[in-house]
């Protein structure tokens, strides 16, 4: 049987892109990025997407493509911040593989999505207000899917991922 996938759940800005390359090389894993793959099946941006379908036909895709690679090669994949939102992709991830949870402060997150423009959700008035509500809001799943959490505030990727590798054991 093939290795379990690993999955990193978690907010926008937090690093799981980042520190999912890095633990897919330590693992010999390939590393995916939902977002990405989103993105390269339709041919238009996540901004795109969000503009002419909403935010809900953006989270069919996400479920679509969250259940095909779940079918494939084990791989650790970096899941987009809003995975939690929809219970069948909690169940996928629990029946596939191993979930980690990454965490990090509002302050953290707020400086590192600072002017960003590629996060439909972000572009608002206060978008550090809307991190904080969604925080709020999805916090208990990412909770409750993960079988382990990190913190990244205080460490660099290269910390987290060494913790990742020691909770995965
Ligand atoms: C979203 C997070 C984004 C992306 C989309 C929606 C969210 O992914 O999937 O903009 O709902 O939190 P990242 O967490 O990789 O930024």
């Amino acid at each position: 049987m093939s290795k379990p996938h690993v999955f990193l759940v978690g907010p926008m800005g937090v690093g799981k892109s980042t520190i999912g390359r890095l633990l897919a090389s330590e693992l010999g894993l390939p590393f995916v990025d939902t977002d990405r793959v989103i993105e390269e099946r339709t041919g238009a941006d996540i901004p795109w997407i969000f503009d002419m379908e909403g935010e809900e036909g953006f989270r069919l895709r996400e479920t679509n493509v969250l259940s095909d690679l779940c079918q494939m090669r084990a791989a650790v994949i970096a899941t987009g911040g809003g995975i939690v939102t929809q219970e069948a992709n909690i169940e996928l991830m629990r029946n596939h593989g191993s979930v980690c949870y990454l965490r990090a402060s509002l302050e953290q997150l707020a400086e590192r999505t600072a002017r960003d423009k590629k996060r439909p959700l972000l572009q608002v008035e206060n978008p550090r207000e809307k991190i904080a509500q969604i925080l709020m809001e999805r916090e208990p799943s990412y909770t409750s899917v993960a079988n382990f959490t990190v913190n990244t505030d205080r460490h660099g990727p290269k910390a987290a991922v060494q913790e990742i590798l020691q909770q995965l054991g």
